[in-house]
């Protein structure tokens, strides 16, 4: 089939990468010619696992190209999908400025049937939307399709090729049958395909990703009423998600989820309840619990330094927002950061990929170390914020004979208590004993 991408994101470039892959020909289209230059020279402008492969790939096969110019773009697709960012407006509500930019531009451009594909999350009467501005203009038939992307980053990939479901919102039969015959590769599996209306599809994608964000917020509250209380939140956790009605995915403490897709959808979902008159009052406290979690370690290591960090440098290792990605949007490292720099501590900081995004926030703020041990020298104590896998087996002694003391400030639940007690750690983590 012919495919048309608007927009070389996260979803867009995976999205088109994924569909060469079952034999389609797509065309990426993006406004930023530094990016179509390079992604022609085969380079991939986000660091995903398995992407290169796929890619470089595709590109030989002629089936992935380029370009910046929409007429080529639209002239070449049977089913166009925008994959096009919603920013956060100031007041939370999803910016669809690019999405109808685009959607005014097709109207006035397309020649014959196409489907268009909302693939960005966007709010629901999107599709409404985005077919009334097309039809402004248009002088052929066309559908608009609403098609959540449910991928995550660091497993986008295997997340496109092996979807658990895909979810279709559209109202036409014809529409519906492309967009089937299009996916029926990535389902053999015989994982479903649901059809919906386009609404129903719209809210499937904010209902999954603030479901999933308030999981993650209650546990993160049962960590820090355990630790009150003296229970341990690991065995909590493993106790609860054995039921397989709880399940046992996403009840993982820490400082809190960061990322583009729940901090910004959870409260494009509020904003979009409270302007349809409906307050969800649970949203509002996940945003409220989360946005504390990720700092919930800095009064613990102020106490630690009898309320004084202003010669104390700590040592962080992991900056991402999660590992195996270099995406730091949200990610409670820099709130974190921010506050312990405040405090006037000094940092030396280390994360397997993130290190350029970071430095070009914080720039000389920091010290950026060139590997997970170098960033512990001199350090007084070592604070981890991203539980990437080369963290969760260091050497211990090495560990030991860097910092000024043996202390660990854990975020994200790394190491067993009883072995950190045995190595002689102080060891302070989330939900958990903590070892002084
Ligand atoms: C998420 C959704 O999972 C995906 O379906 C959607 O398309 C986009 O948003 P992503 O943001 O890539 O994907 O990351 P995910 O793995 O879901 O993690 C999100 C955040 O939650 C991270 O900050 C992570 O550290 C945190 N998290 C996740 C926890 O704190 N505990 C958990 O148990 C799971």
């Amino acid at each position: 089939m012919k495919i048309t991408v608007i927009g070389t994101g996260y979803v867009g470039l995976v999205t088109g990468t994924c569909l060469a892959e079952t034999g389609n020909e797509v065309v990426c289209v993006d406004v930023d010619k530094v990016k179509i230059e390079k992604m022609r020279d085969g380079v991939v402008p986000i660091y995903e696992p398995h992407l290169d492969v796929l890619f470089e790939r595709n590109i030989k096969a002629n089936r992935l190209t380029f370009t910046t110019s929409l007429d080529k773009g639209l002239e070449h697709g049977d089913i166009v999908f925008l994959a096009l960012p919603t920013p956060e407006d100031e007041d939370g509500s999803a910016d669809l400025s690019y999405v109808l930019g685009v959607a005014e531009e097709i109207g006035k451009k397309i020649k014959d049937y196409k489907v268009i594909v909302d693939k960005s999350t966007v709010p629901v009467g999107t599709a409404e939307k985005v077919n009334a501005t097309i039809s402004k203009n248009a002088s052929c038939d066309f559908d608009v399709v609403s098609n959540p992307e449910f991928l995550r980053e660091g497993y986008a990939v295997d997340d496109f090729l092996k979807p658990e479901r895909i979810v279709i919102g559209a109202s036409s039969e014809k529409a519906t049958k492309l967009m089937e015959r299009l996916y029926s590769p990535f389902v053999r599996s015989g994982n479903p395909i649901i059809v919906m209306d386009e609404k129903s599809a719209e809210l499937t994608k904010y209902a999954a990703n603030s479901f999933l964000a308030t999981k993650i917020t209650f546990m993160n509250e049962i960590a820090n009423y355990c630790e009150l209380v003296g229970a341990d939140v690991d065995k909590v956790r493993a106790g609860m998600g054995s039921d397989s009605r709880i399940g046992k995915r996403f009840l993982f403490p820490g400082i809190g989820y960061g990322g583009s897709c729940f901090p910004k959808d959870v409260k494009a979902l509020q904003k979009a309840g409270a302007d349809a008159n409906y307050d969800f009052k649970i949203l509002e406290a996940v945003i409220g619990v989360n946005s504390k979690q990720k700092t919930i370690l800095l009064p613990k290591i102020e106490n630690h330094f009898n309320g004084n960090l202003s010669d104390i440098k700590i040592a962080i290792w992991g900056l991402a927002f999660k590992p195996e990605t270099d995406d730091i949007r949200e990610a409670p490292s820099i709130d974190m950061m921010n506050a312990l720099l405040e405090k006037g501590a000094s940092l030396s900081v280390f994360d397997p990929e993130a290190m350029p995004n970071i430095k070009a926030k914080f720039g000389d703020k920091l010290h950026y170390a060139s590997s997970m041990y170098e960033a512990l020298e001199n350090a007084d104590s070592l604070l981890i914020c991203t539980e990437w896998s080369i963290f969760r087996t260091p050497d211990f002694n090495k560990i030991k004979s860097l910092l000024k003391e043996a202390t660990i400030f854990d975020g994200r639940n790394l190491y067993d208590v009883q072995l950190m007690q045995k190595e002689g750690f102080n060891y302070t983590s989330i939900g958990r004993k903590e070892i002084k």
